[in-house]
């Protein structure tokens, strides 16, 4: 099993933009949107950044319903979707800002990605969402940065099932459609800055089969606008929007930063081996944009009033592919910033080593994933590490992962343009959050927190 792209990876994900890419003939809708406003259909409510862009869609007054299709009993617990979206509303302190009509806008319907048979939805609920869905913001994936590749058919299979179900929308004109991808997903795309379009599979060579997944997948979203452009009579999609997010960190009021994801981890291993990579000398410069704030751009670009059809789109020469990159425009340092507010906000016990040589002490640290959860992602932050060797060889700033022009998505969203500033506060805030979740630095380390 290879975490990381290779040759058959290659094959694998072009066998599946091959299959995913062969669409039904779109239907010809005759029904008329316009007077039910924004009706849009929300995949990964349940996440870290869905459940935001769930509170900025039911924020705005021309949305009037959000469909959120959610697995039920997900790990075997029975809890209904109703349930499922009232917890997490409740744990990410949404609940306790919506009116009571933002919250009557939010409708769920149980889905099963897994379900090679129109996602596993009803007759009945998939019937609702083609008479009325004109929004489609296509969020849920395994986040997952050691899962086999195999793992990820049933998400590409997932947003073909979406965009079918685009398609066959009973509306005059099409729902638009977003896939929210990874920056990941063009790692390797060169010269910077890497530009808001699309990029061949040598921008994605050497990532996960997570971030190949996404890759393969902006592929299978374009070929549905191209597709839509020569159906005929042109009754296609609308716009199309790949969202490229950056790192996501914990939301700017609570500071709720999920403990399991790699840089908390890394962080956590300041407690459980009582180091964490840095190098002082050449620090790393962050772009990290919170949770919230990525929720309402999100919800800008997704509300923009699309072009239409992918058709006409075309008469006007306008891509019918629109591809944004979303990350913060004001930027920190690992060391400088976060390590420095880490320490001043009380986790003092830590020295930092070179990358590298942080991998071999965590590979040689306990590998009892409970006592030290960093070493659960071990793979992933050898593979961090010696990207950076790679880079420094190069004679490029090690530094600089991936400098990414944002010009697109700043001009659509005004509070992405301005930027959110990090500051020690909202470090302070993360730890806090980290500390009380008792898988972060592990069972022997909650004690003693
Ligand atoms: N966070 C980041 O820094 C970051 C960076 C780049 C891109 N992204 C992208 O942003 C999106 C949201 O990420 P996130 O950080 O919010 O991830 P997350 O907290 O792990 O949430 C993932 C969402 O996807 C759903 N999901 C996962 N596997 C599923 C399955 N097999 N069937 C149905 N639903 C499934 C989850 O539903 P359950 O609750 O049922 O598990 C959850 O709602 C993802 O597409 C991710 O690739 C995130």
């Amino acid at each position: 099993m290879s975490l990381f792209s290779t040759s058959d990876t290659k094959t694998i994900t072009h066998e599946w933009i091959r299959r995913f890419t062969e669409f039904p003939e779109p239907h010809l809708g005759s029904r008329d949107a316009s007077v039910q406003g924004k009706v849009v259909l929300l995949t990964g409510s349940t996440g870290a950044v869905g459940c935001h862009i769930l509170h900025a869609l039911v924020q705005r007054p021309h949305v009037s319903k959000v469909y959120c299709l959610i697995r039920q009993n997900k790990k075997g617990k029975s809890n209904t979707t109703d349930q499922r979206i009232e917890e997490i509303l409740a744990e990410n302190h949404i609940s306790e800002e919506l009116t009571p009509e933002q919250r009557q806008k939010i409708t769920t319907i149980s889905y099963d990605v897994q379900n090679p048979c129109r996602l596993g939805i009803s007759s009945e609920d998939y019937e609702t969402l083609r008479k009325s869905v004109n929004v489609i913001v296509h969020n849920a994936w395994a986040v997952n940065f050691v899962m086999d590749i195999s793992g990820f058919e049933a998400h590409c299979r997932g947003t073909f099932d979406l965009l079918s179900l685009a398609m066959q929308s009973e509306l005059k004109t099409k729902p638009s459609f977003v896939f929210i991808s990874t920056i990941g997903a063009i790692m390797n795309a060169r010269p910077f800055p890497v530009q808001e379009k699309l990029y061949g599979f040598e921008a994605a060579l050497n990532g996960t089969n997570y971030t190949i997944s996404k890759w393969a997948t902006e592929q299978i979203c374009a070929a549905a606008a191209t597709s839509s452009l020569s159906s005929s009579p042109p009754n296609g999609l609308g716009t199309v929007s790949i969202i490229r997010l950056g790192q996501i960190c914990g939301d700017t009021k609570h500071g709720m930063w999920n403990p399991k994801e790699a840089v908390p981890r890394c962080l956590a291993a300041g407690y459980t081996i009582g180091f964490i990579p840095a190098t002082a000398s050449h620090d790393e410069t962050l772009r990290w944009l919170p949770s919230d704030v990525t929720g309402a751009a999100i919800a800008d670009i997704a509300l923009l009033d699309q072009i239409s059809t992918a058709a006409s789109a075309a008469a006007m020469k306008i891509p019918s592919v629109a591809v944004y990159h979303i990350e913060n425009s004001k930027t920190c340092r690992w060391h400088g910033d976060v390590l420095a507010a880490l320490r001043r906000h009380g986790m003092t016990d830590f020295k930092t080593l070179p990358w590298h040589e942080w991998a071999e002490r965590l590979a040689q640290s306990d590998s009892n994933v409970l006592r030290n959860p960093p070493y659960r992602l071990l793979r992933f932050y050898q593979m961090a590490a010696a990207g950076r060797e790679v880079r420094a060889a190069d004679g490029a700033d090690a530094n600089v992962r991936l400098a990414l022009d944002t010009t697109q998505a700043c001009r659509v969203s005004p509070r992405l343009a301005e930027g959110t500033v990090l500051d020690d506060a909202l470090f302070g805030k993360f730890l806090r959050y980290w500390k009380t979740q008792p898988d972060w630095a592990g069972q022997v380390y909650a004690a003693r927190l």
